[in-house]
């Protein structure tokens, strides 16, 4: 016989609590990269354009990954983005990004070692793969920053 007993893996509501905290800054980046794809400004912007938006995409399907996650360890996402900050010009948007994805960076190292730590080792694979994207994501915009 068997029985629904929620998720195989039972999690701390500290480690549900920074999956939705991740979630938050996923929503915050996509919309943030989403606006500044739309604007930029300059030859300069115009140039590197499209890598905003591509961006922004990206940190949407981090967004979903995650609260799929969430959902399945029986905890709510979020739909409250943490503080968004566009910034008013193309430097200025580009170090807003770089300070972002180094928050993610920290944020998501500190998820996989607690996820370990509760042996839930899926939600520390699925962070593996979304940190090896934040840290493209920052030599990213470490070099269009450099650039500038
Ligand atoms: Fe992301
Ligand atoms: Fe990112």
């Amino acid at each position: 016989m068997t029985h629904h007993l929620g998720p195989v893996v039972k999690v701390s509501d500290k480690l549900r609590e920074m999956l939705n905290n991740a979630i938050a800054r996923e929503i915050q980046v996509s919309i943030q990269y989403m606006w500044q794809h739309i604007q930029v400004v300059g030859v300069k912007g115009v140039a590197v354009q499209g890598k905003f938006k591509e961006t922004a995409i990206t940190e949407m399907k981090h967004a979903e990954k995650i609260a799929e996650r969430l959902w399945y360890l029986e905890g709510t996402p979020t739909t409250k983005p943490a503080p968004i900050e566009v910034g008013k010009s193309l430097k200025e948007f580009l170090e807003l990004d770089v300070k972002a994805e180094v928050e993610a960076i920290e944020m998501y190292r500190a998820i996989i070692e607690m996820a370990n730590k509760e042996g839930d080792v899926t939600t520390a694979f699925i962070f593996k793969e979304i940190l090896e994207d934040e840290e493209e994501h920052h030599d990213l915009f470490t070099t269009m920053l450099e650039e500038v």
